[in-house]
């Protein structure tokens, strides 16, 4: 068992089921121009940038979009995802994952949250967690999204700890790449359980209490 000073916690699809509203809003946007999108598609898009999701979903239209017609089909999208995220409540963070939390950082670990989303802020502040991280890194403060290192090692920095003594959790291949070329160790679950390069392969959040605690 390792004992990191610090997590560090994808948001969507980690911490709460915001990537079903991620995908739910993306096919609204693919059925409406008549766009082959699916699950597997979607799982290219976990932990990528918005435009970059944009991009993924275009390339099987077989049309060039203007960069004006691109900037509006991805407000179009987040708009429709803000809508389901203004209707989640502290009841979407599930007694597991809050419980794991609260016990994580009673054994002594610094938590942070790195994220691509630009929406983080908001969905922490619905789902209660406001405040509650030592601290967020997000969307809005990076340049270059996942699978490029910069949201982890920021994070780290931001919490005082170097990237080594660090363990981020993950649910896309792109997030765990990420981790491991900030130096980081990598959890994957969901999605990024198959992952070669991650060090634990989580079936449940509350797992972090025996790979942690
Ligand atoms: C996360 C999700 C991605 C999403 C990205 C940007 O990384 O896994 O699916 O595209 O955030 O989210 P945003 O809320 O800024 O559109
Ligand atoms: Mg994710």
């Amino acid at each position: 068992m390792e004992k990191y000073q610090g997590i560090i916690f994808d948001l969507d699809g980690v911490i709460c089921h915001t990537d079903r509203y991620h995908y739910l809003a993306w096919k609204a946007l693919a059925d409406r121009l008549g766009i082959c999108f699916n699950e597997k598609i979607n799982n290219r898009l976990r932990g990528v940038s918005r435009m970059e999701s944009l991009e993924i979903i275009l390339s099987n239209s077989g049309q060039i979009y203007t960069d004006t017609e691109k900037d509006k089909l991805a407000n179009e999208k987040n708009e429709n995802y803000r809508r389901s995220l203004a209707q989640m409540t502290p009841e979407n963070l599930s007694p597991e994952v809050k419980g794991t939390l609260d016990f994580l950082r009673k054994s002594g670990c610094r938590l942070a949250i790195g994220s691509s989303s630009k929406n983080a802020g908001f969905i922490l502040e619905r789902i209660g967690l406001n405040g509650y991280f030592d601290a967020v890194v997000d969307g809005n403060q990076i340049s270059h999204a996942k699978p490029d290192p910069e949201v982890f090692r920021c994070a780290a920095r931001r919490l005082g700890l170097a990237p080594e003594n660090c363990l981020v959790v993950e649910d896309a291949l792109v997030g765990i790449e990420a981790a491991v070329r900030a130096g980081c160790d990598a959890a994957g679950m969901g999605d990024a359980r198959k992952s070669s390069l991650a060090k634990y392969h989580l079936a449940a959040f509350s797992e972090l209490k025996e790979v942690c605690g």
